[in-house]
């Protein structure tokens, strides 16, 4: 029959589902098909099939390390030109991932987030400057973009940015979003009768940029080989460190693409997730108080008391709001599983479906962490306490997936986490959030997913202890 898993009705010949995906929405586009074709369905376009999985319980099935892997979905294979066998797009088995991660894994062990605390304050704290000095509405995913930029240049690689001190994008910013989407793109247009002409044109198009991001990273090693200086970084790490293991170190060519990685895997969905608390936060103003709340009990009347590094693991309430936040809009909100034999999912149900190993799926997040299966009649509303150990009891396992799964999971856990309850804390101590009642929540797509043209008004407010 050519398709074993269910798909939209109304196909065309050659196009087949086509004219259903947007390739500047794909995520939208599978959320919206994919109501009604059950827990694994897929969509065809042109000459790609892509599978995809709704269901709770079947994205636990895949995310067994045991029967199933990550691959490269179409979108991420691409960024390969960028980013070659850096950590996030490397295939099962490479070797420079092996290397890459016993070299740079303690830099983001629980007990490293330490020696980050610091700079991530005084990052937050250069934030609260240029908007005290400025006033008005600020637009929040552009804000929090600059802030969790910079935090992760500063961090990994000891490098001011300088985000705050320019109103203009940083051009590394540009660059990045234009390697995203190209990789959305080309990814879709891969398939495509004349794609591959297409594919050239854009890349043509994005020359520029390519030559900016090569001389950016260029320049970042040859000044720290120059110097001479060693710093306790991600960056040192990469030139210097050898695999405690194998003894092998980086290549040259391969300490490019992880440093590109970590720029843009380092910051760009942080920011999306503060973006998104901040939205669900302005909403919500039970919740919001909640948080509060929580914020002036730990640090106190004065609203320029900052957190200790012991003090951030005890914004519990804050932490809720952060797993709720990346539960409805996981902002890494896709990733993708082969098995690695012949096996069958959804065993015993009437989805059952065998699998072999040249099907792949991948998991939409967005809809696995709102399947009612999982999550209750209320799955769609944002309800920091489902978090509670009192209420999680009895649920589903492994069906919690924003930072993946297994080996391949994200590297960057708890930094990310750190660093977002660190930037909440200090901006619920500082501030009263009024969004626009008016605004309705669009979802910008780069891969990532990101608010679009979400604005919130900040007001000095007085702790009440
Ligand atoms: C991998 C999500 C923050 C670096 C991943 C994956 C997800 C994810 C879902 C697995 C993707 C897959 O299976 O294909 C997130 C989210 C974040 C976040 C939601 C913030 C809220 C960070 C930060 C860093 C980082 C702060 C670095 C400082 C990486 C890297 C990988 C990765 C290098 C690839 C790991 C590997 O395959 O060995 N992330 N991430 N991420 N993430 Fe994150």
């Amino acid at each position: 029959s050519g398709h074993k898993f269910p798909h939209p009705p109304g196909r065309r010949p050659i196009a087949y589902d086509a004219m259903r995906m947007n390739t500047d929405t794909p995520i939208k586009n599978v959320m919206t098909i994919g109501g009604s074709l059950g827990p694994i369905f897929e969509v065809r376009v042109f000459n790609q099939k892509y599978v995809f999985v709704s269901d709770a319980a079947l994205a636990a099935e895949l995310c067994d390390e045991s029967r199933f892997y990550k691959v490269l979905a179409p979108a991420v294979a691409q960024l390969r030109d960028f980013v070659g066998d850096g950590l996030f797009t490397a295939l099962e088995g490479e070797q420079n991932w092996h290397t890459a991660h016993g070299v740079l894994m303690p830099a983001f062990a629980k007990a490293a987030m330490r020696g980050y605390h610091d700079t991530m304050l005084e990052t937050a704290a250069e934030m609260f400057g240029v908007w005290d000095s400025q006033g008005g509405p600020i637009d929040v995913t552009a804000d929090m973009t600059r802030l969790t930029l910079e935090t992760i240049s500063r961090c990994a690689f000891s490098r001011d940015f300088g985000s705050f001190t320019s109103s203009e994008r940083h051009p590394f910013v540009d660059a990045m979003v234009m390697a995203l989407m190209t990789g959305m793109q080309k990814g879709a247009l891969d398939a495509v009768p004349g794609g591959g002409r297409i594919a050239r044109r854009i890349d043509e198009r994005n020359a520029d940029q390519r030559a900016y991001l090569d001389d950016l990273v260029d320049t970042m090693v040859g000044e720290r080989r120059e110097s001479g200086e060693r710093h306790d970084d991600l960056l040192d790490r990469m030139l210097y460190e050898a695999h405690p293991e194998t003894g092998v170190k980086l290549d040259d060519r391969n300490i490019r693409e992880q440093i590109l990685t970590f720029l843009v895997a380092g910051h760009e969905t942080t920011s999306g997730a503060l973006s998104f608390a901040l939205y669900y936060l302005s909403r919500n103003p039970e919740i919001l108080a909640k948080a509060h709340a929580e914020v002036d009990d730990l640090l106190g009347p004065d609203p320029d008391t900052e957190p200790t590094f012991e003090q951030i693991p005890r914004l519990r309430y804050l932490r809720r709001c952060l797993d709720e936040t990346l539960r409805l809009w996981p902002t890494a909100p896709a990733f993708a599983r082969s098995p690695r034999e012949t096996t069958t999912v959804g065993a015993g149900t009437e989805h059952e479906v065998v699998m072999t190993p040249d099907d792949w799926a991948m998991i939409i997040l967005p809809m696995t962490h709102r399947d009612p299966k999982a999550w209750g009649p209320t799955a769609e509303d944002f309800d920091p306490d489902r978090f509670l150990p009192e209420n999680s009891r009895g649920r589903m396992k492994n069906i919690y997936k924003p930072f993946g799964t297994g080996e391949r999971a994200c590297i960057g856990r708890q930094f990310a986490i750190h660093e977002a309850i660190l930037v909440l804390a200090r901006i619920l101590h500082r501030f009263d959030i009024t969004g626009d009642p008016d605004y309705e929540l669009r979802i910008e797509e780069r891969l990532t997913i990101v608010p679009k043209d979400f604005h919130v008004t900040l007001t000095p407010r007085t702790p009440t202890v």
